[in-house]
């Protein structure tokens, strides 16, 4: 197979290091990719906006199979640019079309989704910016803490949750008013589930599915989850408290009912599944769906995936996911992600990598690096991820630590508490 992968961070880097396995591969092609990325395949320099550049990229190298990391362009509609286009319609899309990436790329049309499918998530209320005082008076009669959520993507910061009403009040304003441009003209308001939180992944061809390994991902910057939201700064797989009585859960209560509910629906879906959960006294509860997999969360569910990832992507193309096998590695995965000073607000790039002896029990996913007059320089806020095996947690974080202290640039940070609240 020759593919190209879309998406320059570490889920990207993870997805081309588990595709560069495959005896399936010929080429592989990453646009834009990272330093991590060059190593293994082949960057190129496009603009993930421009459809018709990638479009025709695809066609001078032969390419069979785009795989899209990122949910921008699925929302914006790569899947169903290839599929309208005679020259580019045999090429397999792992993602979904349009229509399909709208659970991630609409919270109101995913809440109304899951109600309408009987979908497990907190009550809520959807209100567009004319409706301003239907939705303050919906919020007098919620209790704290009030969840808000812009309708549209915005960047990971569109969910405020405040404990006082007279700041959620001004929050909703504020939002309805164009806060986050028009990812805010309709705002969702919804109960707050008190929890823990976990993602699940199902790779789908819109009638089967694959579930892979559940993963908990730390999203806040300082340790002991204090601090501003950030894209993730570590995962864990698997999830201590994600036994079997609750994964079947999950399983019969919110996979087999989204996927049934897309096909009912009419929504042709081939790709993956993110399902953010929260588990509430051992119950799972969709907080939010992704249309794409999780960063950092891929940096340890492919580690743990024993199967040839494309061997399921064939399955997609070819309609015969169900007859593909998924083997899990029972051994531990964690990764650490190490940071730019100043992340999640202003922060700087360019600053010089030294990767000294890192050695082999870590995978070393770049997440935001480029190459600059031949040296690996940082490009993101967040910069490197550190994934390890181990027979337990503590030893797979244990790795995970002693290979980060292996790599230095100035300013860098990483949470040293990754995995602690499980243990
Ligand atoms: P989202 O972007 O939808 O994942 O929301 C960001 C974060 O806000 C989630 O990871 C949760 O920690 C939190 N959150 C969102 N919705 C709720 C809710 N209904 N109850 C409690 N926490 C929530
Ligand atoms: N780590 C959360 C996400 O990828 O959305």
């Amino acid at each position: 197979m020759k593919i190209l992968l879309l998406g320059s961070g570490g889920r990207e880097h993870a997805l081309a290091w588990k595709m560069a396995q495959s005896s399936q591969l010929e080429k592989l092609y990453v646009a834009p990719g990272n330093a991590g990325t060059a190593e293994i395949a082949e960057n190129i320099a496009l603009d993930l906006s421009d459809f018709k550049a990638i479009g025709d990229f695809t066609i001078q190298h032969d390419v069979d199979l785009l795989v899209v990391g990122p949910e921008q362009p699925l929302v914006d509609g790569i899947h169903d640019y290839f599929s309208s286009q005679p020259r580019l319609s045999n090429i397999t899309v792992i993602g979904p079309t349009k229509e399909g990436a709208q659970i991630e790329g609409s919270k109101d049309f995913a809440k109304s989704f899951m109600k309408r499918h009987r979908i497990p998530t907190a009550k809520s209320g959807s209100f567009n910016k004319h409706q301003l005082q239907e939705a303050l008076a919906f919020l007098e009669n919620q209790k704290a803490p009030y969840v808000l959520k812009a309708d549209g993507l915005a960047a990971g910061k569109g969910v405020i949750i405040e404990n006082e009403l007279s700041k959620a009040k001004k929050a909703l304003t504020k939002m309805l008013k164009g806060q986050f441009g028009s990812a805010s003209n309709t705002v969702v308001i919804e109960e707050f589930l008190a929890g823990v939180e976990l993602s699940v992944f199902i790779i789908t061809d819109g009638t089967n599915y694959k579930i892979l390994p559940e993963a908990k991902d730390y999203k806040r910057i300082g340790e002991q989850d204090t601090g501003l939201n950030t894209g993730g700064m570590g995962a864990i797989s698997p999830v201590p408290f994600a036994n079997r009585e609750f994964m079947d859960k999950v399983e019969n209560q919110i996979i087999i009912p989204t996927v049934k509910g897309l096909k009912k629906d009419g929504i042709a879906y081939s790709g993956f599944i993110f399902f953010g959960l929260i588990a509430v006294k051992g119950d799972p509860y969709v907080i939010e769906y992704n249309c794409r997999l999780g960063d950092p969360e891929t940096e340890v569910v492919l580690p743990r995936l024993k199967s040839d990832i494309l061997e399921l992507f064939d399955g997609i193309a070819t309609d015969t996911l169900s007859e593909r096998d998924v083997e899990i590695d029972l051994r531990t995965a964690s990764t650490v992600m190490m940071v730019a000073g100043g992340y999640p607000e202003s922060y700087e790039k360019g600053k010089e990598i030294s990767m000294a002896n890192t050695d082999e029990k870590s995978m070393v996913f770049h997440a935001g690096t480029t190459i600059k007059n031949n040296k690996v320089v940082s490009n993101g806020g967040r910069v490197i991820a550190v994934t390890s095996y181990g027979k337990n947690l503590e030893t797979a974080l244990k790795t995970s630590y002693e290979n980060l202290d292996k790599i230095h640039f100035e300013g860098s940070y990483y949470r040293k508490d990754i995995g602690q609240d499980v243990m």
